[in-house]
């Protein structure tokens, strides 16, 4: 079956809880902040208040992304389906909402998701040394579509 992008519910809060739970568990260079009750009850406050959207495949949520305020808060794909498009496909929905462009952060090690930025007509804008950040991790400040400003 294929991967469907929809509005999150209220409902899907737990699943995204667990996508991104999987997702960070693959970024070893970040320390852990958080415990994973914490981070879930987090993403139940998140999926409540802002622009959340979800990749469902066989009924079951396998990536998220979260748009709010000019920013693309969270893209996230289960690491089950990385590799397949989910990521694509969460980032064209973000697109097609927000055609006047938005703002995120990457973190500077993450070479891959940079890449996809990239290919996705992102530009880079600034490199933190991630005094800024929760995590005090260096970082990418990236703008998209490439033509546009970033504001601070
Ligand atoms: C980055 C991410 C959203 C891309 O989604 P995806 O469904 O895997 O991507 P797609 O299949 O649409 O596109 C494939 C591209 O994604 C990137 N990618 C794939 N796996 C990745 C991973 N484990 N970590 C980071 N980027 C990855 C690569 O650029 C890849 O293309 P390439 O290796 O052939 O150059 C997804 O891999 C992910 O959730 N990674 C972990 C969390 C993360 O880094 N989120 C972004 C925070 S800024």
């Amino acid at each position: 079956m294929a991967t469907t992008i929809r509005r999150a519910t209220p409902q899907d809060s737990p699943a995204v809880g667990e996508v991104f739970l999987a997702a960070r568990a693959t970024m070893t260079y970040l320390p852990r902040l958080h415990s994973d009750d914490e981070t879930r009850s987090h993403f139940k406050g998140v999926v409540e208040a802002k622009e959340a959207w979800v990749a469902e495949r066989d009924g079951k949520v396998v990536g998220f992304a979260v748009v709010d305020g000019g920013w693309l808060e969270h893209l996230y794909v289960h690491p089950s389906r990385f590799n397949t498009g989910t990521g694509t496909k969460l980032f064209a929905q973000a697109t097609a909402q927000h055609p006047q462009g938005f703002q995120f952060w990457a973190f500077q090690q993450n070479a891959g998701a940079r890449r996809f930025y990239e290919r996705h007509g992102c530009a880079l804008v600034r490199l933190t040394n991630g005094a800024d950040n929760e995590e005090k991790v260096p970082d990418a400040l990236y703008v998209w579509p490439a033509k546009i400003k970033s504001t601070p």
